[in-house]
């Protein structure tokens, strides 16, 4: 196991994707750079008959970076409205003249509908806050003449993509990434007309389109699955994938089913928090003191996976569980940390085990995460994995740090001081 604490220069940032043609189609949490998908690729020699797998696909970073690149690849992810963000960053081969000759039928349609539109009683409470008035009736009109088109055309769901995109360049929230923060709203003083922005991002989009096949030959085949990646071995054959990268959650109490709230209530697929619990939270593995069930505090906190496969991360785990339980006793917040780090740990162990029966022999399984230090006490979570993942029968770890974390709180009073850090870690089957 060796430590390199310089940042990897060749494996780029996650900012990276909010820049490149495609990737940058909506912005989200992505973990890591695709930069980092082809330097793998390119460091293990992968081929056309190869196969990358990603278990957290998200909005596609992996897979999008492979198909470029002439590598088939099967990404799963649990969110559904991400999953459809992946699936239409994904297709690339749209015919753009068909685009452009429906997004001006569309843009026309909306025109005509946006007087008579009633948009009384259309959304939850949240989507009325973030927008002027005159805005969400041409929203919302877009919106219409879209679900009012054949939904399975590649070209619908290019065009709703780029409405979801101009959501967040429209709104008068403050806040606009990841959360949309109740406090802030219209904290911006917004004069963009949702008609010109939505027409801007489509020719972005079309332009990124044009670039991208102009420049390449041929793209590999993909495969995007609605699944749990708890799982994994259920979708891939074993020992059928050559190389898994991958960005899990956090264990940092990120709430991924909360950062599509905006989006979802607009298009109508969620319309209250207990439905995104319902279809998305309970869906994800543990991450977040909001996805903690209080009836189930108990069950979790003893990790009797762990337990199975290395008891003596297995002990340093329940020091800690035990510490973070003793401080939401005093804590004003009472947050739940130690469920969540007992359902984090136990839900990663069976991502591993699932990813070492898909790899072939001598395969690699390289994952982008963070540390944590809920309530002030230090989790290497970096290191936990890398250990289990021995234990589970890997034959070796390696961690390379590629960033420190939590500056930007360094003067907050309240946060805790521990040095954080993300780390990309390397289990080789
Ligand atoms: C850090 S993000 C991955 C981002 C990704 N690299 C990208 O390019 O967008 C982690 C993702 O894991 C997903 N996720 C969480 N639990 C899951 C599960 N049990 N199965 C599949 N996906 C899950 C979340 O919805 C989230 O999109």
């Amino acid at each position: 196991m060796v430590i390199v604490t310089n940042p990897l220069q060749h494996y780029g940032s996650f900012r990276d994707c909010l820049r490149s043609p495609i990737h940058k189609w909506f912005t989200y949490p992505a973990g890591y750079s695709y930069k980092l998908v082809e330097a793998k690729i390119k460091e293990i020699s992968l081929n056309s008959d190869s196969l990358i797998a990603d278990p957290f696909l998200g909005t596609g970073t992996t897979s999008l970076a492979a198909r470029m690149m002439g590598i088939p690849s099967l990404g799963i992810e649990a969110h559904p409205f991400v999953n459809w963000v992946a699936k239409v960053k994904l297709y690339i081969q749209y015919d753009l003249k068909d685009i452009q000759k429906r997004m001006r039928y569309v843009l026309r349609e909306a025109n005509y509908l946006q007087d008579n539109l009633d948009i009384r009683d259309l959304w939850p409470e949240l989507i009325y806050k973030c927008f002027t008035e005159d805005n969400l009736r041409k929203l919302g009109a877009l919106r219409d003449v879209l679900l009012s088109e054949d939904q399975e055309l590649p070209s619908t769901n290019f065009l709703k993509l780029a409405l979801t995109a101009t959501l967040r360049i429209v709104t008068t929230a403050g806040a606009g990434w990841p959360y949309i923060a109740p406090s802030k709203y219209h904290a911006r003083i917004v004069n963009r007309a949702a008609f010109c922005e939505f027409e801007k991002i489509c020719l972005a989009m079309i332009s990124d389109v044009w670039s991208v096949t102009s420049s390449s030959l041929s793209f590999a085949s993909y495969k995007i699955e609605s699944g749990d990646a708890r799982h994994f071995d259920k979708y891939a054959k074993p020992e059928s994938v050559d190389l898994i990268v991958t960005s899990p959650p956090y264990m940092n109490n990120y709430d991924y089913a909360d950062r599509t709230r905006l989006e979802t209530y607009f298009w109508g697929i969620f319309h209250s928090w207990s439905d995104i619990t319902k279809e998305v939270r309970d869906h994800l593995i543990m991450a977040a003191t909001t996805q903690v069930r209080v009836s189930e505090l108990g069950k979790i906190r003893n990790c009797p996976g762990i337990a199975g496969v290395d008891s003596t991360v297995h002990a340093e785990l329940q020091t800690i569980i035990q510490s973070l339980a003793d401080m939401r006793r005093i804590k004003s917040g009472k947050k739940t940390y130690d469920s969540v780090t007992a359902g984090y740990f136990e839900d990663m162990l069976n991502v591993i085990k699932g990813s070492f029966i898909v790899l072939k022999p001598h395969g690699q399984f390289v994952l982008v995460l963070g540390d944590s230090a809920p309530y002030g006490i230090h989790i290497p979570t970096d290191e936990f994995i890398g250990r289990i993942g021995v234990s589970v029968g890997f034959s070796s770890y390696r961690l390379d740090v590629i960033r420190t974390r939590g500056e930007k709180w360094a003067h907050n009073s309240q946060r805790h001081k521990v040095p954080l850090r993300e780390s990309i870690v390397t289990l080789v089957k």
